[in-house]
Order: C-alpha cells, then sequence, then structure tokens
C-alpha cells in the first residue's frame, strides 16, 4: 500500500498542473474593469440613441474590424442624414493620442480623420450629440436615456449613486466606460494576425507575400512604411502599421457623399493653412484594411486593389482616376492643391511614364496586406463583395 502512494503521487501532481494550466490558457488575458464592462454595454446600447435604432456597434461592426460595410453611414433621428466621411476601424487605437506637432511643424496623433478628439474619452462625446449620428439634442438627455437602462442600477455602482443628480458628470462618466472598454478589451488589439505570426517566427509568408512585404519597405518603390510604419515600438508593441502622421494624397472627389454637390464644398482635413495641412488626413493602421469595403477618408474606392492601383499610377495617369487629367486632386480646394504630397515614392512620376509599382507589384502588396488581418476576421475576408449589396439596398429600404 505504502509503495503504491509512492508510485502515483508525482502523476497526481502532473495532473494538477497540466490541469491548471490547460485551465490558465482558456482565461481571457484580463478582466475588463467594472467600468470597461460597463462601455461594453454601452457601445452597443442602440436606445441612447435619438432614432433608438443606432449604437457605435451600428457603425463599427466587430466583425468589419470595428469599421462598416458601407463606409459612408447614414445617421440622425429618422436616419434622414447621409454620412460624409468613411467609417474608420475602432482598432489598434489605443495606441494613438492626442494631436501633437513637432518642431518641424509635423502633426501626429488625435482622434477622427482630422485629428479633432484629444483621447477616445473625449471622441466618444460627439456621436450621442452630434446630429448627424445619434442625435441627442443635450447630455442631459443621453444621461436620462442612460437611466432608463436595464443597466443603470450598475452604472450608478460603478459611478456612486448620486450620479444620476449630475447629469454632466454621468456623461463623463459614460464616455470614460467606453474609451476603458475601447483600451481594455483584447479584441481591439489582438496582434493575432499571420503577420504577427511570421514576426514570432511561428508561421512563414508565401513567396508572394514576401516579395509584397519587401516592396511595403522599400523606400524605392512603395514606400508605404514611411507613413504606415512596420517595426515593433521599443517597448516591444508590435508594428501598428500606422505612425498617426497626417499626409494629403489629393484622394479623387466622391460624388456619392451629397453635400459634394455643391462645388464649393470640401472636406479640407486636418485645415491649420499656416502649418500647410489643408487637405491632410490622419494616416490609418493597414492592420485588417483586407477586411474593409471603403477606403480612405471619403470612402471614394471599395476595393483594396483599386485603392493601391491609385497610389501607383495617381501621377503618370491621373484620366483613369479623375475623368481627365486636368481635374486631377478635385478634392482639394485649388488655393491647397500645391499641398497635395508629390515627392515620396509611390507618388511621382510624370504624365504618361511608367508606374513606380507595377500590375504585378500591386498584387504582391495586396497579397501582403492581407497578411494583416486579425484571426478572428479570417471569415470576413473570405465573404464575396457582391454579398453586401442586397443587405445594402436592404437597409436603405428600411429607413
Ligand atoms: C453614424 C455612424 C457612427 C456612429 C453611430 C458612431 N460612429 Fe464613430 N465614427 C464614425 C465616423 C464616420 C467617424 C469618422 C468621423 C470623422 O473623422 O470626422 C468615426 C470616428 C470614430 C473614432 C475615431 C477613429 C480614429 O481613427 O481616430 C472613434 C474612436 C469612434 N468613432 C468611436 C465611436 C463610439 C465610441 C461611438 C458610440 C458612442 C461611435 N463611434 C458611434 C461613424 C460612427
Ligand atoms: C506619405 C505617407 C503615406 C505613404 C507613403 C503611404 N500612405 Fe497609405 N495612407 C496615408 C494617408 C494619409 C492615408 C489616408 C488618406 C485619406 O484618406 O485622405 C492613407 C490611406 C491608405 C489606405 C486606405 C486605408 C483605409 O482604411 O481607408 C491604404 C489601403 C493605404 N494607405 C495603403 C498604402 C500602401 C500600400 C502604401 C505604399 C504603396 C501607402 N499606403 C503609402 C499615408 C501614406
Amino acid at each position: 500500500m505504502q509503495q503504491r502512494i509512492v508510485q502515483w503521487w508525482p502523476m497526481g501532481i502532473a495532473c494538477v498542473v497540466l490541469g491548471g494550466m490547460l485551465w490558465w490558457k482558456q482565461l481571457p488575458a484580463a478582466p475588463l474593469s467594472p467600468a470597461a464592462q460597463l462601455g461594453k454595454l454601452i457601445f452597443h446600447d442602440t436606445s441612447l440613441s435619438a432614432s433608438g435604432q443606432q449604437s457605435c456597434a451600428t457603425c463599427h461592426v466587430a466583425s468589419l474590424g470595428h469599421a462598416s460595410a458601407r463606409g459612408l453611414e447614414a445617421g440622425g433621428a429618422s436616419f434622414q442624414h447621409p454620412g460624409e466621411r468613411n467609417v474608420p476601424s475602432l482598432r489598434y487605437l489605443s495606441f494613438n493620442q492626442g494631436l501633437q506637432w513637432d518642431e518641424e511643424g509635423k502633426a501626429s496623433g488625435g482622434f477622427f480623420w482630422d485629428g479633432r478628439a484629444d483621447s477616445l474619452q473625449a471622441q466618444a462625446g460627439e456621436p450621442f450629440l452630434n446630429p448627424h449620428e445619434m442625435a441627442n439634442t443635450s447630455r442631459a438627455e443621453v444621461v436620462q436615456r442612460l437611466q432608463a437602462s436595464n443597466y443603470a442600477a450598475r452604472f450608478s455602482e460603478v459611478f456612486g449613486h448620486g450620479i444620476w443628480r449630475r447629469p454632466d458628470q454621468a456623461f463623463d462618466a459614460m464616455t470614460s466606460a467606453l474609451a476603458s472598454y475601447q483600451t481594455q478589451d483584447p479584441v481591439f488589439r489582438r496582434f493575432d494576425s499571420l503577420f504577427d505570426r511570421v514576426m514570432q517566427g511561428q508561421a512563414q509568408f508565401s513567396a508572394q507575400q514576401e516579395r509584397g512585404w519587401r516592396l511595403f519597405q522599400d523606400e524605392e518603390k512603395g514606400n508605404c512604411a514611411a507613413c504606415h510604419s512596420a517595426q515593433a515600438a521599443a517597448d516591444g508593441t508590435p508594428a501598428l502599421f500606422t505612425d498617426f502622421s497626417y499626409d494629403n494624397l489629393g484622394v479623387p472627389r466622391h460624388t456619392a457623399i451629397l453635400v459634394n454637390a455643391k462645388a464649393t464644398h470640401f472636406d479640407r482635413g486636418l485645415c491649420k493653412p499656416q502649418q500647410n495641412v489643408c487637405g491632410a488626413f490622419k494616416v490609418p493602421s493597414l492592420r485588417n484594411v483586407a477586411v474593409r469595403r471603403a477606403f480612405f477618408h471619403n470612402a471614394r474606392f471599395d476595393n483594396l486593389h483599386d485603392a493601391l492601383a491609385f497610389y501607383a499610377s495617381r501621377d503618370t495617369d491621373p484620366a483613369k482616376w479623375y475623368g481627365k487629367a486636368s481635374a486631377k486632386f478635385n478634392d482639394v480646394p485649388k488655393a491647397y492643391q500645391r499641398l497635395v504630397n508629390t515627392s515620396e515614392a509611390p507618388y511621382g512620376g510624370k504624365l504618361g511614364e511608367s508606374p513606380k509599382l507595377n500590375a504585378q507589384d500591386i498584387d504582391d502588396l495586396e497579397a501582403f496586406l492581407h497578411t494583416l488581418t486579425d484571426a478572428d476576421l479570417l471569415t470576413t475576408v473570405a465573404a464575396p463583395r457582391a454579398a453586401t449589396a442586397p443587405q445594402r439596398a436592404e437597409v436603405h429600404a428600411g429607413r
């Protein structure tokens, strides 16, 4: 008997250790704080909008990398306001900071395409009150709706029982909860794409992806990494594929944006004329770009291939993108057209010359960009684009 116990106890311990390890692996990285858990509920709550039908998640869809299928999303109490800017992805944004200018006058940081919000919390207050989005008329109105939600009791437990008597504080607590959710929930920073696994030595690129990766970094060819940073940060944060800086690409005008019917209307982006940045927009992360259905601040392109081909031949074959060569940079006010970036690769080249990136290069770059897709979105990428068209018609008819 004595001997048996001696033989069996090491295995017993091994089982407990192994079991413990498996159990540990299944635990989420870190549980969300109570505020972040509330932020998640708020993010998905349509009752906080004037229409009663729109939440943050309506426009920022998780299965699309927290961006939208159509790019331009209508809003307002009866969805009467069509969208004017592309819905950006919310992933990897917690690594961004407020807008700042360096000594050379170069801007970086800031939230929105034009950097006007200084933090995720500041940003989160805007959609609730924006007449083109969730369209409440005051902070108090939003707080009233919040107080009527089924998690109101939880909210006052976390933020204090007197919170409903101070609508401004309640509103701030709500926006900080939204920021906590977007910062803490690992879905917003998964870092589990094929690219990440290749960088960790756990997978390999195909030959075509490898060619694309080289072009992406080649300063004479793609030069993409000059703005869409491709190196891990000093603190070990994997590459974000943006440096959160700004540039003026001269993206063609998008006539589907209804306000553009007025020829004098322009979206000027980060427009600080003294700094020469009119028409500049924030560099978006290219993580999950293969999942996107609308590209650039004005959602002018509906597929990745065209977005890349535009970079390649904007200057050598402008008629292809602007209708005619003389209409080049038609979405930038005349006075600011000189500010469009024409000096760095992949731009430049003269009319009729062959572009720095040929058709094969574009295919290779596209193949590389597909390696930046988070593991949870791989099924989305496979969905054919045509599949979204009927859904599009339905939603419009429904509104
Ligand atoms: C009607 C669609 C819509 C709704 C609803 C909406 N957003 Fe957005 N969101 C957008 C658009 C469009 C932009 C870009 C606007 C701009 O740059 O001016 C944006 C920008 C953002 C940004 C900045 C992204 C960046 O790259 O800097 C964040 C963060 C964000 N939204 C979070 C939220 C949160 C949180 C909510 C809910 C409170 C919300 N959004 C509701 C459409 C929407
Ligand atoms: C000089 C800086 C710069 C360089 C170089 C650059 N980009 Fe960009 N990229 C930007 C900016 C700024 C935007 C947003 C512009 C806008 O919307 O007006 C952007 C947008 C994009 C988008 C659209 C993403 C979205 O979510 O809408 C894609 C795709 C893209 N870039 C790919 C590339 C590739 C591939 C290369 C290299 C061939 C490249 N970029 C080189 C600055 C740059």
